[in-house]
Order: structure tokens, then sequence, then C-alpha cells
């Protein structure tokens, strides 16, 4: 039995900390507003369980494992307060989208229990449940010695986790998967299946694929377009009932991954001379509206 810390509960942390705590783990979850809006039990795709012990202050302690699962825009305030409490776990865990140089972790990089880990998941918490889509890629991590614990540890409770050699290209493909869909399924109000039965919506849906390929291909090794563009497809098709976690910051007037995700993929490039007129407009749209809401 681990100690555990899920450092930013909301969708994915409330998932992964209940789960956790139900195949016997101590799992603390900390978080803000999602969580404070959260009942002693939660229905997880219908399933009822016992929510772990929440807090909304953290206190120095031991803890075997930390799962940081705020959103990227929240990562360099939750690396402050780790600093500060002084944790120091075996394995501490980012799971967030998008690219990020490592040297975004400051000096966690160098931790030993580092690692980050994609999901390929959807997860979405509305009321006191959450409704999971699961797709066959589950949660990636890198093969290493980190990877291992961690994907030992997610297994231990039922969730499934691989290793994978080319983690940096598989990182690539799902930022290009969430800078097609995520801003779409925002700015369209329309989960991931709807966005491509509509002809002009799947023209952008194709366009920013089309685009974030040329700018990414070289730098991670991606296979072709039309391999890329088909996996992608797949993928929407498995999660198509899913809305973007995007589209739920959206909605509630929150800040969005915006600048992670599409933004990346325009400054990247603008740097190597390539146009990105699907990604702009797609972000143009997000920061616009992000503006209003302010
Ligand atoms: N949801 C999905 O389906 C999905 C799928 C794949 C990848 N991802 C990625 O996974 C990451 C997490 O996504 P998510 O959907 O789980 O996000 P989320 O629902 O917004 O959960 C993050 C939680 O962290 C809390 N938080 C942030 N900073 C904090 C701090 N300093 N102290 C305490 N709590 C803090 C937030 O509080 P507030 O409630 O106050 O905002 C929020 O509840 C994102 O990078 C996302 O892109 C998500």
């Amino acid at each position: 039995m681990l100690k555990i810390l899920v450092f930013g509960s909301g969708s994915i942390g409330t998932f992964l900390g209940t789960k956790l705590y139900a195949a016997g783990h101590n799992v603390l979850l900390y978080g803000r507003r999602k969580l404070e809006s959260l009942k002693e039990q939660i229905l997880i795709n219908g399933d009822v369980y016992q929510l772990p012990p929440k807090c909304y202050q953290l206190q120095s302690d031991d803890y075997n494992a930390i799962l940081v699962t705020t959103k990227l825009y929240n990562v360099q305030s939750a690396l402050e307060q780790i600093k500060k409490y002084q944790f120091n776990p075996q394995i501490i865990a980012f799971i967030q989208n998008g690219i990020v140089d490592k040297d975004f972790y400051g000096e966690f990089k160098n931790h030993p229990g580092f690692i980050t880990v994609s999901v390929f998941n959807g997860y979405n918490l509305t009321g006191n449940k959450i409704i999971v889509t699961e797709s066959n890629l589950g949660l990636q991590v890198e093969d290493n010695l980190a990877g291992e614990k961690i994907c030992e540890l997610l297994i231990s409770a039922g969730i499934r986790c691989y290793t994978t050699a080319n983690i940096s290209q598989m990182r690539a493909q799902k930022l290009i998967f969430n800078a097609a869909v995520n801003a779409l399924s925002a700015i369209e109000k329309k989960t991931y299946g709807e966005l491509i039965i509509d002809k002009k919506i799947k023209e952008v849906v194709d366009g920013i694929t089309q685009e974030s390929w040329t700018v990414l291909k070289d730098d991670y090794h991606l296979p072709s377009l039309a391999f890329l563009q088909e996996e992608i497809y797949q993928l929407i098709t498995k999660v198509k009932n899913h809305y973007s976690s995007m589209y739920q910051d959206f909605i509630s007037g929150r800040n969005t991954e915006i600048e992670f995700l599409n933004g990346f993929i325009i400054n990247l490039g603008r740097e190597k001379g390539i146009k990105t007129p699907y990604n702009q407009q797609v972000y143009l749209k997000i920061v616009e509206q992000q503006g209003k809401a302010k």
C-alpha cells in the first residue's frame, strides 16, 4: 500500500485517486473548486466508489507518490508548492497534455522518480459523476525505471498504463490530436464524433492535422500524414462521445491550454517558416472569447 497525494484533483486526478483508493492505497486528494463540489461517493461509469479524503491546504508529509494532475498552466505553481513543502516522493508523475521542454519542470526533471504521463482516454467530471471514455492506448509513459514504477502503481488499480520507447513521437501525435479537436470541440460545442460529421468542421480538423504534422514531423520522426490521419480518426471514433476538457473550461469561463496546444504549433511553425492558418483560426477564436470572459 502506497501513500499517494493527488495534486490538482479535477477530472483525471479524481478518477486516478479514487481508483487507487479503491485498490487499497492511502490517497489524499488535494484540489480547489472541482474537488469542493464532490460528495463522499462518486460514480465512475455508473459504478459507485468511495471518494478518498480531501484537503484544500497542504501539509508536510511523506508520500510515496505524487500525481500532479493540474492543467499545464498551473504546473509552475504546483512545482513551487511541492518545493515549499519539501515533498520527496519515490514517484512524481506529471499528467498533462502537450509537449513541454523538460526544463519546464525545473529541478524536478532530475528527480529519480520524475515521469510525465500521456493520456489517450477521455475523463469528464460533472456533478458527482466521472465518465471515462477509454482508448486502446490508455496511459503512456517513457520506458525507464520511473515509467515502470508508475505503470505498476496504476495497473495495481486496474488502470491501463504502458511504457513505450517512442514516447516523444507519441506525445507529438497526441499534441496533433489535441490541436485538431480540443479547441474545435470548445468553439463548436460538439463532441469529437460530431466534429467530423460536419463537412466544414472536418476540413478544419484535417487542415490543423496537416499543418501540425508539417511543423512537427522532422523533430519527432512522425509517420506519414496519411498514417497519422488514420490514427487520429480511429482515436476520434473511440472517444466520439467525449467533449474536450477545453470545452469544459471554455464554457465555465476558465483558462484554457490553448497556448500549449495550437499556440505551440503556431510558434514552432513561425520559427520554421511554416504557415499555420487553420491553427491560427481556432487559436484566435479561443483567445478572443477568453479575453471577453475576463
Ligand atoms: N480530462 C480529459 O479528458 C483529459 C484527457 C487527456 C489529457 N488531459 C490533460 O490532463 C490534465 C488535467 O486535466 P483535467 O481535465 O483533469 O483538468 P481539471 O479537471 O481542470 O483538473 C485540474 C484541477 O487542478 C486544480 N488545481 C490547479 N492548480 C491547483 C493548485 N495550485 N492547488 C490545488 N488545486 C489546483 C484545479 O482547480 P479548479 O477546480 O479550481 O480549477 C482543477 O480542479 C490537463 O493537462 C489536460 O489537458 C485531460
